[in-house]
């Protein structure tokens, strides 16, 4: 008995990856009032009207009392016990005079909209309406997830697609199917022709996520398909983001991760949500996990293999001047958490961009982080000599008279300042231009922010260790 209650409670404890439960949203029940022309659920007399070309599957829940109906060609009503219709020629007084009610069109409701799903970790979390928010890609069924056709509900879903689409299981009506014959076999029942219509397999008993650290959603090869369905907003702020998996530029902000292998996706994720999206200020905010895969390029051109890591896609509701600013702030607080209890959480190093342009590299606050902001912090010196030097060599730059360091009055006299962006930036190899090379070129992703790592402005030298932030220097 305590045994069976400790297991459960490891369960609890350590739930297992990203595998979510998605639903999909509309149905085609008669008792839905957004499925009728009208806005309305057709009442006593008013004559009910089926498109005769269009197969449809009709959901009845209750007892209806109409004038008449014309059905269509192909198409059933599933009647749960109590439900039905009956036909009142004279009406009904209560419903005035009675209107022709059109069930509407369903047809192009397809499986790739992202806007047709919600998603959910638990099953309860799907029942009580706790939905997750997800990139695109995501928001419709990956192959670890468990597909859901709300019980008591009817529908009509186009799956039609190219290749084989696989997931996890697929319920319809309260029915869990996870082996493809017995869902094939359910395809062609009455039932399942009219509910699942276009050329396309779909299998079920995929074997899910098992990796802890989270696994890599396959839609990306659906991506046209996804996001043919999306219309993109204008955007109001100064470098729209383009997260992974996304069909969108977004204002916002992203926070990549790069984990270890002691990294728990869904632990994490339920840190995130209790720590911050949990407070008050940070309410509105809805935050996307995902585990991506990103390409590496050589000098940002070749193309050399690919890194996992896990991206944060942060948005607010705020407009105007003020998109984004909670969603950075958010972000900010995320990688100090790194930057705190990175090592416990079997997280190397967060970074963030935000939408504002601003953005942060930060390693995870033990000892190799302390070493690599060493090494960092030499080369930036390093560099800076290695200016001194070229200036000195030019002539441009007189030895000071004093044996110690070059005074900046100095500096300020001999020094055309307007020259600074010119031929002298490129005049040494700094290895944190090389860096910012390696990474990929996304503009939005990867601002300008480190090529203008070290300046020289009238006041002096001013270099930004992308080890700290910025503002700590201004400070
Ligand atoms: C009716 O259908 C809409 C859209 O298809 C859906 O969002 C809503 O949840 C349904 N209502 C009920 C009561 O199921």
């Amino acid at each position: 008995m305590s045994l069976r209650h400790n297991i459960l409670l490891v369960f609890c404890i350590l739930p297992f990856a990203n595998a979510l439960y998605k639903q999909w949203i509309p149905d085609t029940n008669f008792e839905n009032a957004t499925n009728w022309d009208k806005g309305s659920i057709p009442c006593g007399s008013d004559q009910v009207v089926f498109l005769a070309q269009r197969e449809i599957s009709v959901y009845v829940e209750t007892a209806h009392t109409i004038t008449g109906m014309s059905l269509p060609m192909d198409g059933e009503l599933i009647l749960v016990s109590g439900a039905g219709f009956s036909v009142q020629e004279s009406g009904d007084p209560s419903c005035g005079s009675g209107v022709t009610a059109e069930f509407k069109d369903c047809e192009s409701l397809h499986w790739f909209d992202p806007s047709l799903w919600v998603a959910a970790t638990t099953f309860d979390d799907l029942h009580q309406g706790t939905y997750q928010f997800s990139v695109h890609e995501e928001s419709v069924p990956c192959q670890f997830d468990d597909v859901v056709f709300r019980e008591a509900t009817s529908f009509r879903v186009d799956i039609s697609s190219n290749d084989v689409c696989s997931v996890k299981s697929v319920s319809v009506l309260g029915k869990k199917f996870t082996s493809s014959s017995e869902l094939s076999q359910y395809f062609s029942s009455p039932s399942g022709k009219l509910q699942f219509h276009g050329s396309s397999s779909l299998s079920v008993g995929g074997p899910g996520c098992s990796d802890v650290t989270g696994c890599i959603c396959d839609n990306s090869r659906n991506r046209d398909k996804i996001c043919a369905n999306v219309i993109c907003k204008s955007l109001d702020c100064k470098n729209p983001l383009q997260p992974v998996g996304h069909c969108c530029s977004v204002c916002g902000a992203v926070v990549n991760i790069q984990f270890t292998s002691n990294f728990n996706f869904e632990l994490y994720r339920q840190r995130l949500q209790h720590l911050f999206l949990s407070l008050h200020k940070y309410e509105s905010i809805q935050l996307a996990m995902s585990k991506v895969s990103k390409e590496q390029r050589l000098l940002g051109v070749i193309p050399f293999g690919a890194t996992q890591e896990i991206q944060v896609l942060l948005l607010d509701q705020n407009k105007g001047q003020d998109v984004g600013k909670l969603a950075e702030a958010l972000a900010r607080d995320i990688v100090k958490d790194v930057h705190n209890q990175g090592s416990n959480l079997g997280i190397n190093s967060a970074e963030f961009q935000a939408s504002s342009g601003a953005s942060s590299s930060e390693v995870a606050g033990n000892s190799a982080g302390v070493v690599a902001g060493a090494v960092l912090g030499s080369l930036v010196v390093l560099a800076l000599l290695a200016i001194v030097y070229v200036l000195y060599h030019r002539g441009i730059v007189k030895m000071p008279r004093l044996p110690s360091i070059p005074s900046l009055s100095n500096w300020k006299n001999n020094i055309d300042i307007g020259e600074l962006g010119g031929p002298l930036d490129h005049g040494f190899d700094n290895p944190m231009f090389d860096k910012s090379t390696m990474l990929p070129c996304e503009p939005g992703l990867y601002g300008t922010e480190t090529m203008n790592s070290i300046s020289l402005t009238q006041s002096g030298v001013h270099f930004v260790n992308p080890v700290y932030d910025e503002s700590d220097f201004n400070a």
